[in-house]
């Protein structure tokens, strides 16, 4: 099927309209529509610094701006007739322009072309984005350290292998996920000071002709400052790049705590209970609470890393500057931001509601000879022994408790002393596992102490 309907906005050269195929493979109305408010504002101050310049009259731009409001409000209502014929948010804006103040509309397109303002676009929502992120991520740091601060020392076990390794404290465990959250909250950051430079104005991709203010609308935007190269500034995405990358190792750390969370929350392990809130129950399996929050939030990272490897794909061995190609860039970063807004704030309710089995946690904790390196620090420390020595005593008497069926607090002084005459009844306060994490005051150790003072610190920072 022909169209014969030319482009309003290009189709001064064509004699045909495009295929009905071509512009379902053309057109990108149906998703950079979320990019509405940021294109408004981008013309907004395009428009003001067109006048401020006397490119445009005062006038012109006075009906451009208040236009652009109007179309806006008529966006947010959901009233707007998008038109997949006018292809993208940026044609259809400004044909709705024109259909409420007339000619002047077609002066907003002096000096800009679609190339820097889709690139400008994109950046504000990003930035948004990036913002949004930061938020997300400070709020799951906070009903963290409510976690870590009651619990800063409830016991539990430390997990190498997902065998039991040491005693380790509940408030010692959230804190991990504090500081592994608040790099992602600094990577965001980071990336955000890079981002924040104005494309406006690079034009096709060279700049222009017209004595614009590119300073002006950079400021007027919320930027640092324009981006120096006009073809660096049309052609580049790595501003979504790094929000990707940055977005896949936060979804990372999101997938091993909920991962945790599964873990925890099964009859096997009974660690945690997690809220009603925040599980759901099977149809056939009246007895069931499935932990369905954490696995989603376990499964995010599948579609936010899909996301950066598929714009990575778009944009590698792209010529300079804008190919059409780019256009693939918008799809895969909505959804990897919307994914990562939801798990976020997905686990952040969940964490505020988790309630921690003490009971289970520390039985947990003393059991599977948890507390076999204390004893073999014990009989370095008072005993001489080089570690290396102390190890394989240590060794055989964890095979000697295996034997007997029980754990090490449980064996007697006299069979202990078999395995070496040396060890004295003293040895029985570091087999206890309170006495086991209290002793671990090593800076960034798992101790009581050392966990409020790591809280004491995030609070203040996170203030
Ligand atoms: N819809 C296009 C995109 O998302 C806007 C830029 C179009 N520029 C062009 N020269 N065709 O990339």
């Amino acid at each position: 099927m022909t169209k014969t309907t030319q482009n309003a906005m290009w189709g001064g050269r064509f004699a045909a309209g495009p295929d009905a195929i071509m512009e379902a493979i053309n057109a990108s109305i149906s998703f950079d529509k979320r990019l509405a408010a940021q294109d408004i504002a981008g013309s907004r101050a395009h428009a003001a610094m067109l006048a401020a310049q006397g490119i445009i009259t005062d006038s012109d731009a006075k009906a451009i701006r208040e236009g652009l409001l109007t179309v806006l409000s008529e966006i947010e209502a959901g009233d707007f007739p998008f038109s997949t014929a006018l292809e993208d948010i940026h044609m259809n804006v400004e044909s709705r322009l024109r259909d409420f103040i007339g000619e002047p509309a077609g002066r907003l397109h002096t000096a800009r072309s679609r190339n820097d303002q889709v690139a400008l676009d994109f950046r504000m929502w990003v930035r948004d984005q990036t913002d949004a992120a930061i938020n997300g991520i400070e709020s799951l740091q906070r009903a963290l350290l409510d976690q870590a601060e009651k619990g800063a020392d409830w016991v539990m076990p430390g997990f190498t292998h997902l065998q039991t390794a040491q005693p380790v404290t509940w408030g010692h465990h959230m804190m991990a996920y504090v500081e592994m959250l608040g790099r992602d909250a600094s990577r965001f950051r980071d990336a955000r000071k890079r981002m924040n430079e104005s494309p406006l104005g690079a034009a096709a991709l060279a700049g222009t002709s017209f004595a614009i203010d590119r300073h002006a609308t950079a400021k007027a935007l919320g930027f640092d400052r324009p981006s120096a190269n006009s073809l660096d500034a049309v052609a580049d995405r790595d501003f979504a790049l790094e929000f990707l990358s940055a977005a896949t190792i936060c979804a990372m750390h999101l997938s091993r705590f909920a991962e945790e969370l599964v873990i925890w929350s099964s009859a096997q392990f009974r660690f945690v209970v997690l809220s009603d809130r925040f599980s759901t129950g099977s149809s056939i399996m009246p007895q069931k609470k499935n932990p369905d929050a954490a696995e989603l939030i376990r499964a995010k990272i599948g579609r936010i890393m899909g996301a950066m490897v598929g714009l990575f794909t778009v944009m590698k061995g792209l010529p300079l500057t804008y190919s059409k190609d780019m256009q693939e860039d918008k799809e895969q970063v909505f959804d990897a931001a919307d994914s990562l807004m939801l798990a976020l704030a997905a686990m952040d309710g969940m964490v505020r509601d988790i309630t921690a089995n003490r009971e289970a946690l520390k039985a947990a904790a003393a059991s599977g000879f948890s507390t076999a390196t204390d004893l073999a620090d014990w009989l370095v420390r008072e005993l001489n022994l080089p570690f290396r020595d102390a190890h394989h005593v240590t060794g055989t008497l964890v095979a000697l408790a295996e034997k007997q069926g029980c754990d090490l607090p449980d064996l007697s002084l006299g069979d202990m002393q078999k395995v070496h005459k040396g060890i004295t009844q003293a040895v029985f306060d570091v087999l206890g596992v309170e006495n086991s994490v209290a002793s671990r005051t090593s800076y960034g150790g798992t101790a009581p102490s050392e966990v409020r003072k790591q809280v004491a610190r995030w609070k203040e920072t996170l203030k």
